[in-house]
């Protein structure tokens, strides 16, 4: 059962509520004691929680040999998203609660509150290969609310080019559910094979509508300038959404760049683009009593000295990775900027120490 109370302690919804329900919530925990009246309502209701997303997988449908949709039915705190934006979903492994990042490939406009997730399983991941292929109806999991700023333009532009590999293509799939009757849009996907394009059935429809045109690439190609004008001659004019690896959206950036379309360039990539340092470093986690040197983030140094902290992302993107830093001067590796600002709080994954640095954990 998933706990989000500290014993013994009345939850904050209950504590902002009328003086009534407060009481009510005192004489039930007497009935319930020594467990806390939520206990008994979570193991009735496992949905219930008063402060966090909680999702119950209501399917699993196979899309690929290793890409797994999972349809979800979230609580009542769940706020629903805008197309492209994704969750920090969070999965009990083996005993411990582990988060990841997953875009949301459904429409928001769905009638039943379901909401969907497409997970690609990476081969030596902790959490991936247990949802792909562990994941059965009535699981539950954890959820953020929907984050990200990868979402279409509004109001939405008159011609479109989806430019994706791999993964990237969920939260295009998204958009394009959510705009059904929206003319004129190219889709270029780039996958190793036919049998591995998720969504390929829903992808040949929406190709097929009067307007749009849907072109798979299989193989090794990599998209170049000259690739993108052959397959879309007239790119410059769609407003453009890439979602892949970092040399497919460098490769669509610097197209646009070459025909002064720049400001048509939307992206979101699911991996760190970490500038290039040799910068090294002493980090000492004070709580835990251990000291590691390295070149590394400060979190991958954590996770080197056999420290849990939480994580997510990875790409400083869920914030899940938060801690104190307590001094020395840090550098963030997305930027290069560095700070020697202490008692700040600052995220593992994408920070690295610049000499001796101390981290409240
Ligand atoms: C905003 C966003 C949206 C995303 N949307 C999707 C989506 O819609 N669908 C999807 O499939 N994926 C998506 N991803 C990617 C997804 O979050 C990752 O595939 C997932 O985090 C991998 O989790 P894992 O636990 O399986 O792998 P991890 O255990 O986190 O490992 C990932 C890789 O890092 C390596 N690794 C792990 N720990 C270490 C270590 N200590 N030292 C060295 N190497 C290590 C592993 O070998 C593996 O190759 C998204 C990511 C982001 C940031
Ligand atoms: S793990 Fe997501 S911000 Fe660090």
């Amino acid at each position: 059962m998933m706990g989000n109370l500290e014993g013994g302690r009345v939850p904050a919804a209950v504590k902002t509520a009328p003086a009534w329900r407060h009481a009510l919530y005192e004489v039930a925990s007497l009935l319930t004691f020594p467990q806390r009246p939520d206990h008994y309502v979570e193991w009735l209701f496992p949905l219930y929680s008063t402060t966090e997303v909680r999702a119950r997988v209501e399917a699993v449908r196979r899309e690929t040999e290793n890409i797994t949709t999972l349809v979800l039915r979230p609580n009542s705190l769940w706020r629903g998203h805008r197309a492209g934006q994704w969750v920090a979903l969070s999965v009990e492994v083996n005993g411990v609660w582990l988060t990841r990042c997953f875009s949301i490939s459904s429409a928001p406009s769905r009638l039943d509150g379901l909401l969907e997730v497409t997970i690609k399983a990476v081969p030596s991941g902790r959490v991936t290969p247990r949802l792909v292929l562990g994941a059965t109806p009535g699981m539950l999991v954890r959820l953020s609310q929907a984050q990200g700023t990868f979402v279409l333009s509004e109001p939405t532009p008159a011609k479109l080019l989806f430019v994706s590999a791999g993964s990237g293509i969920t939260p295009i799939m998204s958009m394009l559910r959510s705009k059904p009757a929206c003319p004129d849009i190219r889709i270029l996907h780039f996958a190793r094979s036919a049998s591995d394009v998720p969504f390929a059935a829903e992808l040949q429809k929406i190709g097929g509508r009067p307007g749009n045109q849907v072109q798979l690439v299989f193989g090794d190609s990599a998209l170049d300038g000259s690739l993108l004008a052959d397959l879309v001659p007239d790119f410059a004019s769609r407003e453009t959404y890439v979602c892949g690896p970092a040399g497919l959206l460098a490769a669509t950036q610097s197209a646009l760049a070459a025909v002064a379309a720049s400001s048509r360039f939307h992206a979101e990539s699911f991996a760190l683009e970490a500038k290039e340092s040799t910068t090294t470093g002493t980090v000492t986690f004070q709580r835990s009593n251990r000291t590691v040197e390295g070149a590394h983030t400060i979190l991958a140094m954590a996770e080197q000295a056999e420290l849990k902290p939480q994580s997510g992302c990875r790409a400083g993107l869920c914030h899940s990775c938060t801690r104190r830093k307590v001094s020395g001067a840090t550098r963030d590796v997305r930027t290069g900027e560095v700070s020697a600002e202490g008692g700040v709080l600052l995220q593992l994954c994408v920070s690295q120490p610049v000499g001796p640095v101390v981290i409240d954990l």
